[in-house]
């Protein structure tokens, strides 16, 4: 076989064997075959597209290409859930400790990406020496005893994804349903959960701009999740705004905080609500959606859901007294409002322009080598809808570099667009993708 042949093959639009698919994922992975011919590899993809089978075997060669987490020790069905990514995501620092609160083990591995902000694992190095890089046989026992424990990947998971990945990164390659359901389905399948809850979001801060390709990009998932034995559904959400609302690392552990103290924005506390009613569902932990909703506002408002983030900050060597004392965080050195020239009711925020905001200030990663400042930040005051007068705060930044300061609070601002109309409700969650069943709210 020649990569030659599978390239040109691609470039014409023809269906990839499995074995073509393999070779492809074999030789790039141990460097056999050069960055060049796999640049053109997924340039062909890019435009030729993959069906349903060649997209099946995609992944199943990534997830074949590393390491796969065994969990059998830990007791019950583990449901992992997983966001395509989206700005002001903190999802998961809510979910982790409230769904294990109601029950359902979670055992949260994964990596360091890049972003806008850092990933889950960046942000629980917010709280001060908690341990992400434990041994398996703590992160299995820890969540046996607790029911939780998050830590930063030791084993050699979905290697292929990370070349293939990096390289997607600089050659315009990254959005394309394919190799986008690809990457994240051959992690999710090393990382070893029974089932798992997709949060496939569409709009201006997602990959999937049209709600159309983040049903399909759904789709897709679920079928390869569930073609393996793995129950999953995709939830299809909205990123049109910035989830809540902080951007940055800190700010966005203090607002996870608040909302699992029941004080969170409504669109972040709904979501979570709406993903940890699926994972609690799919945990055997609740008959339906509405009652593991009251399961899981119960466990807000009893603050159970808050002592288990206590429990988990305190079992890796964290400080838990930062969840009632937020001054213990790192603070940035620069704090200012920001302010409109425009009066009227917030028609958009455009959420990659609040993204690279915070990039700017340095929350998130540009390059792998890039330092995350877990301190800066955005926090907007105002969401889409709201009326602003004049002199009304849109934002504060938070930042360490009055040059970072300037450039980020340019990019901010142009991020606002303000009419004189106000603005139809749009819904946060868009449908859910089953099995065998779509659901379009
Ligand atoms: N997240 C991933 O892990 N992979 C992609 O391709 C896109 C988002």
């Amino acid at each position: 076989m020649r990569m030659y042949d599978i390239i040109e093959k691609k470039r014409d639009g023809y269906k990839l064997s499995k074995e073509e698919i393999e070779f492809f994922v074999n030789g790039f992975t141990n460097g056999t075959i050069p960055d060049y011919q796999a640049s053109a590899f997924l340039m062909a993809v890019f435009f030729n597209q993959m069906d349903k089978e060649e997209t099946i075997d995609l992944t199943m060669a990534m997830l074949e290409s590393g390491d796969k987490l065994d969990l059998s020790k830990i007791e019950g069905i583990k449901v992992d859930k997983h966001s395509t990514g989206g700005v002001g995501d903190k999802t998961t620092i809510i979910l982790a400790p409230l769904v294990a609160a109601a029950g359902v083990p979670v055992a949260k591995m994964s990596g360091r990406g890049l972003g806008h902000t850092g990933g889950t694992i960046d942000k629980f190095e917010s709280f001060d020496d908690f341990k992400l890089n434990i041994p398996e046989e703590k992160f299995i026992a820890d969540v046996n005893e607790i029911g939780v424990a998050i830590a930063s990947q030791t084993g050699d998971l979905a290697p292929a994804d990370k070349k293939i990945y990096a390289l997607r990164d600089v050659t315009a390659t990254v959005n394309n349903l394919s190799l986008i359901a690809s990457s994240i389905m051959s992690k999710k399948l090393a990382s070893g959960a029974d089932a798992i809850v997709l949060d496939v979001k569409t709009g201006s801060g997602a990959f999937m701009k049209e709600e159309d390709d983040a049903f399909d990009l759904a789709k897709i998932m679920v079928e390869i999740g569930c073609g393996v034995g793995r129950n999953t559904i995709g939830v299809i959400t909205d990123m049109d705004e910035p989830l809540g609302f902080a951007v940055g690392n800190v700010l966005e552990v203090i607002e996870a905080i608040d909302t699992l103290k029941g004080e969170g924005p409504k669109d972040l506390t709904d979501l979570c609500l709406e993903l940890g009613a699926h994972m609690l569902v799919l945990g055997g932990k609740a008959s339906d959606i509405e009652d593991a909703k009251r399961t899981l506002e119960d466990l807000i408002d009893s603050g159970k859901a808050l002592e288990k983030l206590k429990e988990l900050i305190a079992a890796q060597g964290g400080n838990p007294e930062f969840i009632e004392n937020y001054e213990m965080f790192k603070k940035a050195s620069i704090v200012k409002d920001i302010y409109l020239e425009d009066e009227g009711f917030i028609q958009k925020i455009e959420s990659e322009e609040v993204g690279k905001a915070a990039l700017v200030l340095g929350a998130g990663r540009e390059t792998k080598e890039s330092e995350i400042d877990l301190a800066v930040g955005i926090v907007l005051s105002k969401k889409v809808g709201d009326y602003v007068g004049q002199a009304e705060r849109v934002a504060t930044i938070y930042a360490n570099d009055l040059d970072k300061f300037e450039e980020a609070k340019e990019i901010l601002t142009k991020a606002y667009i303000v009419e004189n109309k106000e603005v139809e409700e749009k819904k946060l969650i868009k449908g859910i993708v089953y099995e065998n069943n779509i659901v379009k709210y």
